[in-house]
């Protein structure tokens, strides 16, 4: 008798072993929604790798610590600490950023912290002390993980890559819509802009610039739905646990 699409679906997600997906991309190119998505279908955690990033730029500012002082970020990147959080039922699980104990949130979002996270980002001895920490979260496995540079330096042998693209207009289209739930009020072409400027400083910087790994899966999103992204990143998942 044939399975049907329902039965494969749980006795997939039943037998699924513990894989690292890591998913890289752009600003404002879906990395988070589709992520978390596809965690919850999986039942593994999401972890938001530009989290670390924007929360060293909230400290630096905090503490008043100049951009460019490399050896004072580097040891307020050491207070730095994920925390793994269960989902409420039907939710999903992800992490949240903790600097000496304490969460760090809605501030995170804010566009100076984008901003001087896009900076700090460029130096490498800030990339290196925040290195080990995203490795030591994805390593186990069992992890959907975010960001610029998993694919290619935090996980380089992760089971999936995925590198999400769409083009600077449909991103800044995206970001727009959810400028009221941030509480910012600015006009289209203020949000396209610092889109552009902070793709400039992402992929032109010579560390870990963000670029596909050679062997990720480029889905460019551009007029296709989050769950159809999703469904195309389940399928990737599916041929590697059958396989
Ligand atoms: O994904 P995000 O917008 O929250 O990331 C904030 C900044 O952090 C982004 O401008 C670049 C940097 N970043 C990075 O360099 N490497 C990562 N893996 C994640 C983020």
């Amino acid at each position: 008798m044939l399975e049907s699409s329902r039965e494969r679906e749980s006795s997939f997600v039943k037998t699924r072993p513990t894989l690292r997906i890591a998913i890289d991309g752009p600003a404002s190119a879906g990395k988070t929604a589709v992520g978390m998505l596809v965690a919850e279908k999986l039942g593994y955690r999401f972890f938001d790798t530009g989290l670390i990033y924007r929360a060293l730029a909230l400290v630096a500012i905090d503490n008043e610590v100049d951009l460019w002082d490399e050896n004072r970020l580097r040891k307020l990147a050491c207070r730095i600490e994920m925390d793994g959080r269960d989902a409420k039922p039907d939710g999903v699980s992800t992490y949240h950023v903790v600097f000496d104990g304490k969460e760090l949130n809605a501030q995170l979002q804010e566009p100076l912290v984008s901003e001087m996270a896009s900076k700090i980002s460029s130096l490498g001895s800030v990339r290196r002390s925040l290195l080990e920490l995203q490795r030591r979260v994805i390593e186990p496995g069992g992890v959907v993980a975010a960001g610029r540079d998993v694919g290619t330096v935090v996980a380089p042998d992760a089971e999936l890559k995925i590198f999400l693209t769409a083009s600077p207009e449909e991103r800044a289209k995206r970001r727009f819509k959810e400028m009221p739930k941030l509480g910012r009020r600015v006009d289209y072409e203020t949000v396209l802009s610092e889109i552009e400027e902070r793709d400039e400083r992402d992929t032109k910087r010579e560390l870990s610039p963000t670029v596909p790994a050679d062997d990720a899966i480029v889905i460019q999103t551009d007029g296709i739905t989050a769950q159809q992204v999703v469904d195309h990143i389940l399928e990737e998942v599916r041929i590697r646990v059958v396989e």
